[in-house]
């Protein structure tokens, strides 16, 4: 089985150099996880959150603490967990939020980080997950295009509503599921490769490839002031803690 921890040990700086180089390009993503968050949440923890990259999108009264599984983005400030093992006290938080890190998790312990957020949350506290939704053209952009063009593969396992019931028997009420679509937003092509290049570590095809690639299987497009959309999509979960 591909070992996850060591591929991001060996490539989150090129994820984050993306990040960096590009903040903005996934601000609908980030805003369609936080569409679910109560304004009510104000302790809010962030798992993994890869280098911290949600904080920017929250409004002023809320906490954010983050925590990734990869020595390759923790730090300082992000301190290393493990799905079964996250480093802070019971009942710190109003939410945990999620965002495109279980599909590299097994099973198993999937269900060790579900019970961890349970620990972690208040009773009525949120789990906000955003994740790859299974036969969507993201999907299939990861696990046939990336596989191919990534040197060490991509194998994700994606969601769909099986996953509601075993949220239910995690010990979380009241869970729903949403389908978001958005655009990832560049200045141009070029801006676009580099982002998804570093991103999904894409070390075996030319830019051209990798350009001809989003087109045939995510379909981008001008937009009239001359910018580039990649319509992405992820589906969202929300679940109370009973
Ligand atoms: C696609 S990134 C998402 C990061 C951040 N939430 C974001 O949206 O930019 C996936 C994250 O999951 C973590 N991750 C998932 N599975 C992992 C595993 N098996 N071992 C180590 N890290 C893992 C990585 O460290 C990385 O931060």
């Amino acid at each position: 089985m591909t070992d996850y921890s060591e591929i991001f040990a060996q490539r989150a700086h090129q994820y984050h150099d993306a990040m960096q180089r590009d903040p903005r390009a996934r601000d609908g993503e980030f805003l369609a996880l936080l569409e679910d968050l109560p304004s009510s949440a104000i302790d809010l923890l962030d798992v993994p959150s890869g280098g911290g990259y949600l904080g920017v999108y929250l409004e002023a009264h809320r906490r954010l603490e983050s925590c990734d599984f990869s020595i390759g983005f923790a730090g300082s400030r992000i301190p290393l967990g493990s799905p079964d093992a996250l480093p802070f006290a019971d009942a710190a938080f109003d939410a945990v939020l999620s965002l495109t890190g279980l599909h590299h998790v097994s099973f198993e312990r999937q269900d060790a980080f579900f019970a961890e957020c349970r620990r972690l949350l208040r009773p009525g506290g949120q789990l906000l997950i955003g994740e790859v939704l299974a036969g969507s053209d993201v999907a299939a952009f990861l696990n046939d295009f990336v596989h191919r063009h990534n040197s060490q593969g991509h194998v994700g396992v994606f969601f769909d509503d099986a996953f509601l019931p075993r949220l239910q028997a995690a010990g979380f009420e009241a869970a729903r599921m949403t389908v978001r679509h958005y655009p990832w937003r560049f200045a141009d092509e070029a801006a676009m490769v580099f982002y998804c290049r570093n991103m999904f570590g894409i070390d075996r095809a030319s830019d051209a490839e990798i350009l001809a690639g989003l087109r045939d299987y995510l379909g981008y497009r001008g937009t009239d002031d001359g910018r580039i959309e990649l319509p992405w999509q992820l589906v969202f979960y929300q679940a109370v803690k009973r």
